[in-house]
This record gives structure tokens, sequence and C-alpha cells, in this order.
């Protein structure tokens, strides 16, 4: 995709298993699709939002109902699966996702919303105002983390 198209995604709440065509190829590229379950994707309380262009899902996040005690974090959510399609990074469409993900947090009552985040998406949550806290820390098999959080 055009580095200077700018376009509007359109969130929409989709089920565990339709984020696994971006979940595969961004998050577990390679590996059994099988690993694109996550623990918990089916809780009443998890909710999983897919990025649309037109017809076509680009990007997904899913959302648990998770505190945190390292942290302190009560009335919590947990971000995870955070995924755009290679082609379509750039595009402000991971940003509109969060966004759209915070609001939706925000109806449950939740006051803060936080992420075991790769060292390499560090900066994109930065710019979204999230803050590392804690130690970096290795997720085996996905590489190093840093827990960042934001009070919504
Ligand atoms: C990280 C990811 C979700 C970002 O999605 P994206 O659609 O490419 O990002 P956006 O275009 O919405 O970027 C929003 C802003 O963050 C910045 N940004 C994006 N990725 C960044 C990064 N890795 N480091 C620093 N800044 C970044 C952008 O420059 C943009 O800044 P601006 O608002 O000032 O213009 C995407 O690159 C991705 O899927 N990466 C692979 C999977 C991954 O790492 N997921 C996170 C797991 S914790």
């Amino acid at each position: 995709m055009d580095k200077n198209t700018v376009t509007t995604l359109v969130s929409k709440l989709i089920s565990a298993e339709e984020t696994y065509p971006v979940r595969h190829p961004v998050l577990r590229k390679g590996r059994p699709i099988t690993t694109c379950r996550f623990a918990g994707d089916e809780l009443p309380d998890t909710f999983h939002v897919g990025g649309f262009l037109k017809d076509k899902l680009v990007a997904v996040a899913s959302f648990y109902n998770a505190n945190h005690a390292d942290h302190n974090f009560i009335k919590a959510a947990q971000l995870r699966g955070m995924a755009v399609l290679d082609e379509y990074h750039g595009h402000g469409f991971g940003k509109q996702l969060v966004l759209s993900g915070e609001e939706l947090v925000k109806k449950k009552e939740k006051i803060t919303l936080w992420m075991n985040a790769r060292v390499s998406a560090v900066g994109f949550y930065t710019n979204l105002g999230y803050h590392k806290v804690g130690p970096i820390f290795e997720i085996p098999l996905v590489g190093e983390h840093y827990v960042m959080f934001k009070k919504i």
C-alpha cells in the first residue's frame, strides 16, 4: 500500500478465530496455526477488534479482563495480539485500532489498559501515551518485552 495513502479503518468486533489471518503472519509467522490461540480468547469478558479496509481485515487487537498484581493495576484490561499486516504498516491503522479499543474498555469501567510490549513496539505505544514500568523480561519464543500501561 502506498505510504502516502491516508484512509480510515472501520473497526468491528470479531471472533477470536477471525483474528488468525492477521495474528498468524504477523505474530506467529512460520509457527503452527494453533499458536494463534491465546489463553482467555473465548472468555465472556474478552473482546476482539478487527480493522477493515472495505472488506479486507488488515489489523487486529484483543482485550482481556486482567489485573496485574506486580504493578497494582486494578480494574484493568490487557491488550494482546496487536497486529497490522506488514504491507499496511505506517498508515495509522494500529493507532486507530488501539484508540477504538480504549473506548470500548472504558465503557467496561476499566481504569487502566496495559500490555506486554515487544521492545520493537515500545515507540508505538509511547506515541499513544503508554508508559513503561518494571524491568525488561523475556517471553519464550517471542522475545524481550516491557510492561506498558495507560490510565484511561
Ligand atoms: C506495532 C504495529 C501494531 C504498529 O501499527 P502501525 O499501523 O504500523 O502503526 P501506526 O501507523 O498506527 O503508527 C502510529 C504512530 O506510531 C508510530 N510508530 C508505529 N510503529 C512504531 C514503532 N515500532 N516504533 C516507534 N514508533 C512507531 C508511527 O510513526 C505513528 O506516529 P505518528 O502518529 O506520530 O505519525 C505494527 O507495526 C505491527 O503489527 N508490528 C508487528 C507486530 C507487533 O509488534 N505488535 C505489537 C506486539 S506488542
